[in-house]
């Protein structure tokens, strides 16, 4: 299988799973508390050329445009050209393209750009994937330019709920499926090793760690977001051998008891890393 072919058979491609990453952008953005990290935006110029990886719709760079309507540029990359608006619908100054972060990025893109942002690329990154993306990376960076890169730390999701026993939940078997799924290798391999595998291509290296459990106004919303994933990937699996994957009329039964557990108040409890590096 490619890239694309790996990643979108986890999640697909559907106009619900558009939605629900672009809904996912927004919760996450208010959870952080910033589009820029501070320290990145004090060291952006006021005309900074600024490349997106894994842009999806290029949602990041609309609203980078918002706060640097004179950038110099905003490019976007994708491996998939599926979730990009048309061009009549963007600024001049924002052009997305398709590209695999995995391959190396042409000459001309090279020694380009003043930051590199990345948010949630972990499910397409197998362990081994992480130096050689950061590389390619690198090079899209003039000197002194830096990189801003957040993940969720995949491995610690768990569902939290102060009402009832999370054991006892659909979502945490759902939740479950989702961490023991092709994922897992991925996210426990991910956000955790950056800072290091930064330092070590010569990188100076900051982080910045939130929980989801600190934005309690966002939980609900969350949890509404993980759950289409979760159902998603589930769904995915169906008739798959695998010794976690639902039947059809299990499935059928999650969705009917999901949104009361919501209303219970369980939502998924994990940590979002932001890692920024200075070459
Ligand atoms: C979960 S979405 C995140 C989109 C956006 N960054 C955001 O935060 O809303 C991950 C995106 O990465 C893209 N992607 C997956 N594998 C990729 C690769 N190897 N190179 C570039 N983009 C990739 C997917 O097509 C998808 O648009």
């Amino acid at each position: 299988m490619s890239s694309d072919e790996v990643y979108t058979s986890q999640l697909g491609r559907s106009i619900q799973e558009q939605e629900r990453t672009h809904q996912q952008f927004q919760l996450i953005t208010s959870a952080l508390g910033f589009l820029l990290h501070p320290s990145v935006a004090v060291t952006l110029p006021s005309e900074p050329a600024i490349a997106d990886i894994g842009t999806g719709t290029g949602r990041f760079l609309k609203e980078i445009y918002k706060h640097y309507p004179n950038a110099r540029r905003l490019d976007g990359f994708d491996i998939s050209s599926a979730f990009f608006d048309s061009a009549e619908f963007l600024p001049a100054a924002i052009q997305l393209h398709i590209h695999d972060v995995k391959t190396a990025f042409p000459a001309h893109l090279h020694g380009v750009f003043d930051l590199v942002h990345i948010r949630y690329l972990v499910g397409a990154m197998e362990p081994s994937d992480w130096a050689p993306v950061l590389h390619n990376l690198i090079s899209l960076l003039k000197p002194g330019g830096g990189i801003q890169w957040t993940e969720p730390a995949g491995a610690d999701m768990k569902i939290a709920c102060s009402r009832v026993a999370p054991d006892e939940l659909i979502l945490t078997r759902l939740n479950s499926i989702f961490l023991e799924g092709p994922m897992t290798a991925r996210s426990r391999a991910g956000v955790t090793m950056l800072p290091q595998v930064m330092q070590d291509a010569g990188m100076t290296v900051e982080q910045h760690i939130i929980n989801t459990r600190d934005s309690p106004h966002l939980s609900q919303e969350l949890a509404k977001n993980a759950a289409i994933a979760y159902l998603n990937f589930a769904r995915s699996a169906l008739g798959k051998q695998s010794s976690h994957a639902m039947t059809e009329d299990e499935l059928r039964e999650a969705e009917a008891k999901i949104q009361e557990e919501i209303s219970y108040g369980a939502y998924p409890q994990y940590n979002i890393h932001t890692v920024l590096g200075r070459i």
